[in-house]
């Protein structure tokens, strides 16, 4: 995975979507005026403007996008340049309704929205390459071109097509694939159910049937609608490559999202030239920066630990989700430098100047609909001005202490139907283990099962539930040479097949953790199970109990109650150097913690000093010593950091939002410390303030 930055652009990136084919060009001078006010870097423009610039088949107007690529360069601002091919123009699928794609029960969609795209559609595929060469000759050396933007949020509205087309094309892929019928028997188990194939033709796709389907079948159209998908990206790419050499190329994820789980973004990491990501907060009830942090660590990972960059946020509210709260006084900017901790190069939104029409009016925007004379505007200088005052900690690389296995293709065979207990969701653990390690302030980098885990001295699995053999066999490794292993209930059952290892439960691990699991007994709804472990404490657990029979591991914490009473709960193998540590239940989150606490001992994870959960601290390091530490205050009290040593505090000098609980309207972007404007660093020795709400960043000298 080549990371480049994009070309030209000697700064973090700030700035957002820019669509201003809405507006009449007077407003564009506008514009570049307030971007330049705001210290914006780099805009993306052109995502979704197909219909505009072919506004008939082969006929071209590229006349708006010159003026506007010229204006953009004539005040110094880089382009993020859109491939449009996310929103085929009318004209496209008039010619070509078969390029609309077909839910799984049958339904065609109609055009009139955005990402409306069967991608096995060889007339959108020709299309699509005809529009991105046609941008490629005109603009691929021009001066302020900085990135390829190809299509936009790859995966989602429509994760895969159910039609004739995809059918034969999914088809190919299985013959790619398996060779013959017999090996997609074999791998599907059609011998259940009286499911086998005679020849390929009578294969379709995973459609609505009266009860459930085959699963490793749903599996496979997964795993060949996520490759269909890339394939198309991957044409783009290589356009773009061959007719504009130089400028790298990007697409936008969705790393942690639930609403886009449809791509195995560790092989799409490996496609592009730079990883980016789209990150919006859930508003849930949740403590929302958790996940936002979680996004962020999952998107560095996907880059191999190099920078990355966050290429949509929101500046307050969206408007896609049941109640859009705005962002409380100072919000914007930890967020976006939660994501400049956690390595992104900058930090850009969605979009630019707010919409009086079409579905995105009442999201937010940099410039807001009431204009410049609002908190969201002056919030948005104000981080303009901050992120200049970081400009150093460009090219650094955030510092992760621990790692959590991640897999896509386990989370899609987790999601199939009839299993143990409907009220198990993988992703719930993933998410509850991950915040155990953010509240002992622990950076946390995601890995692959099979990847090389050596550099963790602490690594834990959620609940992987396919696993295969060769991830197994690396984490007895892992473990031998002296790792700390935390392996959660549901983990290592199933094969790339989706197919139960052979033997006993959980067949990929039980040689790592020194056990067998003979059966689940999944609780009720309300029903909780008790845990007693060493002193006398006693945890609690719900959802999922197991009969765990330790064959080299000793019981740490025995069920006191509950199906399993009196047999082992949570288990530790010393096994060559290392340990295996495995939880059979659903710990609640106090209870998680205690194990969590354990393993970071046997680990010798070095506990941070005690700061109150919400005081997060992340540390980026360059290759020639620069240390970064990052500190920010979510709490509505102000917090002291321990600092190893001396440093420099660059941010307080400089305007970067306010505290937390001002009153929406006031004091939004006044200056925090010193002059507005003129970022000077602060000495800071032994320990850090950091204001409730607010962030501070300190070079750490030596
Ligand atoms: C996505 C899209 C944007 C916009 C935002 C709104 O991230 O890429 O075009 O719709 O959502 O939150
Ligand atoms: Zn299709």
């Amino acid at each position: 995975m080549p990371q480049t930055t994009p070309k030209g652009l000697q700064r973090l990136a700030f700035g957002g979507d820019y669509n201003p084919e809405q507006w009449p060009e007077s407003v564009w001078q506008e514009d570049v005026r307030l971007m330049r006010e705001a210290g914006v870097t780099m805009v993306s423009v052109g995502i979704f403007s197909w219909a505009l610039l072919e506004p008939e088949s082969g006929r071209h107007d590229f006349g708006w996008l010159d003026r506007l690529l010229d204006l953009l360069h004539a005040h110094g601002i880089r382009v993020d340049l859109g491939t449009p091919t996310v929103a085929p123009p009318a004209w496209f699928y008039r010619a070509h309704p078969e390029a609309l794609p077909v839910t799984a029960e049958g339904m065609r969609y109609s055009y009139g929205s955005r990402g409306t795209i069967c991608h096995s559609s060889s007339a959108y595929r020709t299309a699509a390459a005809g529009i991105t060469t046609a941008l490629a000759r005109r603009y691929g050396s021009h001066p302020a071109l900085a990135l390829w933007h190809v299509h936009n949020e790859y995966g989602v509205p429509v994760s895969a097509c159910y039609c004739d087309g995809c059918a034969a094309h999914f088809r190919n892929w299985l013959h790619e694939t398996y060779g013959s019928v017999e090996a997609v028997n074999e791998a599907w188990g059609t011998a259940f159910w009286g499911q086998a194939y005679g020849s390929y033709e009578e294969i379709l796709p995973p459609r609505v049937t009266p009860t459930v389907g085959n699963p490793a079948q749903q599996l496979d159209y997964r795993r060949f609608a996520d490759a269909t998908i890339r394939e198309n990206f991957r044409m783009e790419r290589d356009i773009l490559h061959e007719l504009a050499p130089g400028i790298p190329v990007t697409t936008n994820f969705m790393t942690a999202l639930s609403q886009c789980d449809s791509i195995d973004y560790w092989a799409w990491g490996r496609e592009v030239d730079l990883v980016t990501n789209d990150h919006y907060l859930m508003t849930d009830g949740r403590r929302t920066h958790i996940n936002l942090a979680m996004a962020a660590d999952l998107t560095r990972s996907v880059a191999g630990g190099a920078p990355w960059l966050l290429l949509e946020h929101s500046t307050s509210g969206v408007n896609w989700q049941a109640r859009n709260p705005a962002k409380r006084p100072g919000e914007m900017a930890r967020n976006s430098l939660a994501h400049v901790a956690r390595g992104s190069e900058g930090a850009m939104f969605f979009q630019w100047r707010q919409s009086r029409r079409g579905a995105e009016k009442f999201h937010s925007a940099m410039v807001p609909h009431g204009g410049t004379d609002t908190r969201v505007w002056r919030e948005v200088v104000a981080l303009g001005a901050g992120l200049e005052a970081l400009e150093e900690v460009r090219g650094t690389r955030t510092v992760p202490d621990v790692a959590v296995l991640w897999d896509w293709h386990s989370w899609w065979a987790q999601s199939l139907e009839w299993r143990p207990n409907e009220a198990h969701d993988a992703r719930e653990r993933a998410d509850s283990f991950y915040e155990a390690l953010y509240d002992r302030h622990l950076t946390v980098d995601f890995a692959h099962p099979e990847s090389d885990l050596s550099a963790y001295p602490l690594v834990v699995v959620p609940a992987l539930y396919l696993m295969t053999e060769a991830a197994g066999q690396n984490l007895r490794e892992y473990v031998e040479d002296g790792g700390t292993l935390v392996v959660s209930y549901f983990s290592g059952i199933v094969d790339e097949h989706d197919a139960v290892h052979p033997g006993a439960y959980p067949g990929a691990l039980r040689d790592v953790l020194g056990l067998t699991v003979e059966e689940w007994s999944p609780l009720l709804d309300e029903q909780r199970v008790r845990i007693e472990g060493p002193g006398g404490a006693s945890l609690t657990g719900d959802v999922w109990t197991e009969f765990v029979r330790p064959r080299g591991a000793e019981t740490v914490w025995s069920y006191a109650d509950g199906p399993a009473a009196g047999g082992p709960a949570v288990t530790r193998r010393r096994l060559g150097r290392g340990t295996a540590w495995y939880v059979s239940t659903r710990l609640d989150a106090a209870s998680l913690d205690a194990i969590v606490a354990a393993a970071c001992e046997d680990a010798g994870v070095a506990e941070r000093a005690a700061l109150p959960r919400d005081v997060e601290v992340v540390r980026r390091a360059g290759d020639d010593g620069q240390r970064y530490l990052f500190a920010l205050n979510h709490t509505a009290e102000d917090a002291e950091v321990p600092l190893d040593g001396s440093g420099t505090e660059l941010l307080a000098g400089a305007v970067v939002g306010t505290a937390a609980g001002t009153p929406v309207g006031t004091a939004a972007g006044t200056p925090v410390g010193a002059t507005a404007g003129t970022p000077v660093g602060t000495p800071v020795d032994g320990k850090l303030t950091v204001p409730a709400g607010a962030v501070r960043v300190v070079r750490l000298d030596g």
